[in-house]
């Protein structure tokens, strides 16, 4: 597994300097004594999945005795229960999975993340889909999320219709291994369950059953990502910042936008089979760092996703000449070179004869290292993670690497990157207006804050 961060491009003027960097070496080091500091009192599982040998096993056991058995395998989550699966299964399968025929998919199942309560997509969704060979996974590390348990509730619903007391042979849990309402009606029901460790949070959670689970029953290599993730977190196991490549990550970013700036951080695949990972990353990166200090002061920065070379012809003007307030992080691929040749064809028309004999994965390369040159030309830094394929080992490797960047960041802006308060309110909110009990207060103090003023519409 080889995953790189050349971070050149970071150094320029009216961005990163040298002086900054060589500052930053001790402040990496109280950040990085830190995390192994919470890390040893067990605050911070999810270090310690790609070694979880019982998790594994428990995962594969229940993959293995299920395949054949479904066509359809759907997630009821959000947040950290549903971006990891979804960018597990754009990464790591082939291309529109979904729509592959059954031989195609070389008879695994298809994989549908739900993700939201849009009553649109989950009606059709669950109208579509062949009940009898359907396994339902509800993820949820609280086992209370309102949209999940509704998202259940109405899946539950068409189960208990449909099979009656089979209906929880279409279901696993995958929840807190002792809190929340999923375990109890588990355990009374008989409904199999898998455990997301009580020490690992929900955008934390990909490499637990949360992703590893939906990943096997497709058929990805699940010990190859917790492989390539063991791997990555040796390497960052180092308190040098020079050869800890997720403390590089982490330093050059803070640096980026408390002295110069920069906080907007676009993270930029030049990978299609990447694009839902970036999703993933802008849901860490923000609920983990855009907090109130203990001081009061707010900080964090934006994550914003992009997509090479699609978004040359969407954001990147923005990047070059808009305020200078971003960092870039391209995501590369090697070796992709040879892929797809382009015929030579219309010699004669000069904007298409010069594309014959080249591939397309090569055109996709130099548009990437054209872009980071163009930016680096206009002063705005950016850095580039190369991943030698884009396979399980790397990705495990990827997301093990983001995962401790965003440990160590949450120290360097003095936060707790692992809580997510700000989200409290607009929750105890909507159980008011849903009339759950004990939030009557929570309705009233929302029925008394200003509602729409008719002068203020058109
Ligand atoms: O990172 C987090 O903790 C959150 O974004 C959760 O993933 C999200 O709120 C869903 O929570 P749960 O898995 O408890 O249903």
């Amino acid at each position: 597994m080889t995953i790189s961060l050349d971070f050149t491009n970071m150094f320029l003027p009216g961005a990163v300097t040298d002086a900054d960097w060589a500052d930053a070496a001790g402040r990496f080091r109280g950040a990085h004594a830190a995390v192994a500091g919470k890390h040893a009192r067990g605050e911070l599982g999810f270090f310690d999945l790609p070694g979880d040998a019982a998790l594994l096993a428990q995962t594969t056991r229940f993959a293995e005795a299920a395949r054949g058995r479904w066509s359809d395998v759907v997630v009821l989550g959000i947040g950290g229960s549903a971006l990891g699966p979804i960018a597990l299964r754009t990464a790591l399968r082939p291309f529109g999975w979904n729509s592959l025929t059954d031989a195609g998919r070389g008879g695994l199942p298809r994989l549908h993340v739900l993700d939201n309560v849009d009553p649109d997509t989950i009606l059709a969704t669950l109208e579509a889909l062949p009940l009898e060979r359907t396994l339902f996974l509800v993820t949820s590390k609280s086992g209370g999320t309102a949209e999940t348990m509704a998202q259940y509730l109405l899946v539950r619903g068409a189960l208990d219709e449909r099979f009656g007391a089979r209906a929880t042979e279409h279901l696993v849990f995958v929840t807190d291994p002792e809190k929340g309402s999923l375990r109890p009606i588990a355990r009374a029901q008989n409904v199999a369950a898998l455990d997301i460790p009580a020490n690992v949070g929900g955008r934390f959670s990909v490499l637990s059953p949360v992703g590893l689970l939906p990943a096997a029953l497709v058929g990805v290599d699940v010990a190859a990502l917790l492989a390539g993730a063991e791997e990555m977190r040796q390497r960052c196991a180092s308190a040098e910042l020079g050869a800890n490549p997720a403390g590089a990550f982490a330093v050059l970013q803070w640096l980026a936008h408390t002295r110069h700036g920069r906080g907007i951080h676009v993270l930029m695949p030049y990978a299609d089979p990447l694009r839902d990972f970036a999703a993933w990353f802008v849901q860490l990166w923000a609920e983990s760092l855009g907090k109130i200090q203990p001081g009061g002061e707010s900080v964090g920065p934006t994550p914003v996703p992009a997509l090479g070379a699609t978004d040359q012809h969407s954001q990147v003007q923005l990047f070059m000449e808009g305020p200078a307030d971003k960092t870039v992080t391209f995501l590369a691929v090697a070796g992709r070179e040879g892929r797809a040749p382009i015929p030579a064809l219309h010699g004669d028309v000069p904007d298409l004869a010069y594309l014959g004999g080249h591939t397309l994965g090569e055109l996709l390369e130099i548009e990437r290292r054209a872009t980071a040159s163009a930016l680096a030309a206009r002063g705005r830094p950016n850095m580039t993670l190369t991943l030698d394929a884009v396979d399980a080992a790397h990705v495990g490797g990827l997301i093990m690497l983001l995962e401790i960047a965003t440990a160590y960041a949450g120290e360097l802006y003095g936060v707790n990157a692992f809580d997510q308060p700000g989200v409290e309110l607009g929750k105890r909110f909507t159980y008011g207006m849903m009339g759950r009990p004990g939030f009557d207060e929570a309705r009233a103090e929302f029925d008394a804050l200003p509602q729409s003023d008719p002068r203020r519409r058109v």
